[in-house]
């Protein structure tokens, strides 16, 4: 079997690098940023695979100047960065990395609301600046979260793994997405409503669903309105499933109590405001990034690929029509 010539478009945890390399011939970009699109074109043809990132747009026109490849591997599980159909028509096998982030994104999720709440960051901040002058009865009053309501949009792998840390705190939970849910249901006691009554009613809110047209500003001007002034929003999805300058208006005009965010609408750019409020905790798209869960992305992405080389059908494969058309030609 002929050696791949495969390419990564930056750098990820050695054991997937090495991974790749026992099998491939490996390039990979060493700059510590994304490719300008222009390097991206050019880096990527003759390649017979194309290890990407979600920074990565890997759209028509990239596609088309993969002249050779076979599988683009996103390293993550999100995949709005990719045009599959364009893949599909152009025979290219896209896969993605599921599974191994749920739980690690869902404990950032409430990271984030834990920080919000209980004005984490904001007292960090405080005390480094020496500030802290001796207990208060007024110091940083947050909010409880046990016994709370919390409300999930989005009740899959991530959601259900969010969900079901809430028992740990005796909350109670509500749940909206496309249709009820009854192994999520089951396994955190959850309550379907729909988006309207989750917003009206829940203390703190978390946001699991991918980024598709019918997501886009799930959540803008309209919702916020409906949300109690108490309530916390937690983004750790993807940024433009909120209209982000309706909620730095919202966080102005306290018309919600704070928001933990991973996720940005214009990534890495932040909406106007956002950097200079106090009840918002910030932080780099970072859900994934613990040492074992970014290594086993690596090594999915990795094993997706050698798939791939050694003509089986890429365990995480998004598109398998392309494979299953591939292989009746060669019958
Ligand atoms: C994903 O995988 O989609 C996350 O956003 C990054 O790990």
């Amino acid at each position: 079997m002929p050696k791949w010539n495969v390419y990564v478009t930056n750098e990820i945890p050695q054991p997937a690098l090495d991974m790749l390399a026992e099998h491939c011939d490996l390039e990979v970009n060493r700059e510590g940023k994304p490719l300008p699109k222009s390097t991206l074109l050019q880096k990527i043809q003759g390649r017979d695979a194309v290890l990407c990132l979600l920074t990565d747009q890997i759209d028509a026109e990239v596609l088309r100047a993969a002249n050779q490849a076979k599988i683009f591997a996103n390293y993550a599980v999100g995949y709005n960065n990719i045009d599959i159909s364009a893949a599909t028509a152009q025979g290219i096998m896209i896969s993605n990395t599921p599974g191994v982030l749920t739980d690690t994104t869902a404990e950032m999720a409430w990271t984030l609301l834990f920080s919000v709440a209980r004005r984490v960051v904001e007292s960090d901040n405080y005390t480094r600046m020496g500030k802290y002058e001796g207990w208060g009865p007024m110091l940083f009053l947050g909010q409880d979260i046990f016994n709370k309501t919390v409300g999930i949009i989005g009740p899959g792998r991530i959601g259900l793994s969010f969900a079901k840390r809430a028992k740990a705190f005796d909350m109670k939970v509500l749940y909206t997405g496309k249709k009820a849910n009854p192994q999520f249901e089951h396994e955190t006691g959850g309550q379907y409503v729909s988006l309207e009554k989750l917003l009206q009613d829940s203390d703190y809110i978390s946001i699991h669903t991918p980024l598709l047209p019918e997501t886009f500003h799930l959540i803008g001007e309209k919702e916020f309105k409906q949300m109690k002034k108490t309530a916390i929003l937690i983004n750790t999805s993807r940024g433009p499933v909120v209209d982000e300058l309706a909620l730095v208006k919202a966080l102005e005009t306290g018309e919600i109590w704070g928001a933990g965010l991973d996720v940005y609408e214009w990534e890495p750019k932040l909406a106007e405001g956002l950097s200079k409020l106090d009840n918002v905790t910030l932080c780099p798209h970072i859900a994934s990034a613990t040492i074992e869960t970014r290594t086993k992305m690596g090594t999915i992405a990795a094993a997706n690929i050698i798939a791939a080389m050694k003509g089986e059908l890429p365990p995480n494969c998004l598109n398998p029509e392309v494979y299953k058309s591939s292989t009746m030609q060669k019958t």
